[in-house]
């Protein structure tokens, strides 16, 4: 058997295509801000690939590059403008930030109704009390691609492995909001090989290359690979042994290709999101709301 590969980059560019038609329809341009500080090179690739797919939904975008030397008080009084824009439905901070800055202090400066990558506490508080809320990109992709995939979640055995503030955990609460019963496992679980076998849904996000074996995977589950790491000859590669899981599994994300694509859509939707919200669009022209809960 040979699973079903799950293609990430269609997806996401039917949820892209979807994003652009619907702020049209709404005759909303949402407005994102990209804040840059610094000269770290993947950062600048990651900030570059955000900027080029919100120009290309039509929407208003731009990138703040601040200097490597800049303070926390500097950047602080810049996110203050930003909120204070009505122009702005949008603010991104790329991560990582140089210097002595305190990344806790700056996404907490974030207006919430604004915090489009979802990490301000009071944004994580909602997600976690099952609320309506501003959702971090990558796992709400994931969310969309077992939606495309018509994977069933209500009832299923969903494994999430990894347990990062922007990953492991906010997968954890979007899958126990969909009605999955949810298994967080991390470096700490005892036979994480066990409890990978009992699910039907296995969704790593790890940070370790191949440490999902082919043997953990149940015949016929559903494997979402969210790393994006490296391998000894520099190529890239996810936290799944694929060659050796696509043989189990009943669906698979390929790296690249999988998660990946996913992140910025999402980026779009969560701006879309923040727009139709705080500019009061009649419900009337918004989509219905399971595409915008958690
Ligand atoms: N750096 C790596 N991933 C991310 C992300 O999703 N958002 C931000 N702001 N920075 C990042």
């Amino acid at each position: 058997m040979s699973a079903r590969i799950i293609d990430g980059r269609a997806v996401a560019a039917a949820l892209r295509a979807e994003v652009a038609a619907r702020a049209a329809a709404t005759g909303c341009t949402p407005g994102l801000v990209v804040v840059l500080v610094g000269d770290d090179p993947a950062s600048a690739v990651y900030v570059r690939n955000k900027d080029r797919a919100a120009r290309e939904a039509g929407f208003a975008v731009r990138t703040v590059r601040l200097p490597a030397t800049t303070g926390e008080a500097a950047l602080l009084g810049t996110i203050a403008a930003l909120n204070a824009d009505p122009a702005v439905d949008g603010i991104l901070v790329q991560l990582p930030l140089p210097g002595a800055i305190r990344t806790g202090a700056v996404i907490e400066a974030i207006d919430p109704a604004k915090d489009v990558d979802g990490f301000h506490p009071l944004n994580v508080g909602r997600l976690a009390r099952g609320e309506a809320a501003l959702v971090p990109c990558t796992p709400r992709g994931v969310m969309r691609l077992l939606a495309a995939s018509e994977v069933a979640l209500r009832g299923a055995r969903a494994l999430v492995l990894g347990r990062s503030a922007i990953g492991g955990r906010p997968l954890a609460a979007l899958l126990t909001a969909a009605d999955a019963t949810v298994t967080l496992a991390h470096s700490q679980s005892r036979d994480l090989p066990a409890e990978c076998r009992r699910a039907e849904i296995v969704i790593a996000a790890t940070g370790r290359a191949g440490m999902v074996r082919g043997d953990w995977i149940a015949p016929g589950a559903v494997v979402i690979d969210v790393g994006i790491n490296r391998d000894a000859e520099g190529r890239l590669c996810g936290d799944v042994a694929y060659a050796e899981c696509v043989g189990h599994a009943g669906a698979i994300t390929p790296v690249p290709g999988g998660v990946g694509p996913m992140t910025i859509a999402c980026l779009l939707e969560n701006t879309l999101v923040a727009a139709i919200a705080r500019r009061g669009v009649q419900k009337s022209e918004q989509r219905p709301a399971r595409s915008q809960s958690p």
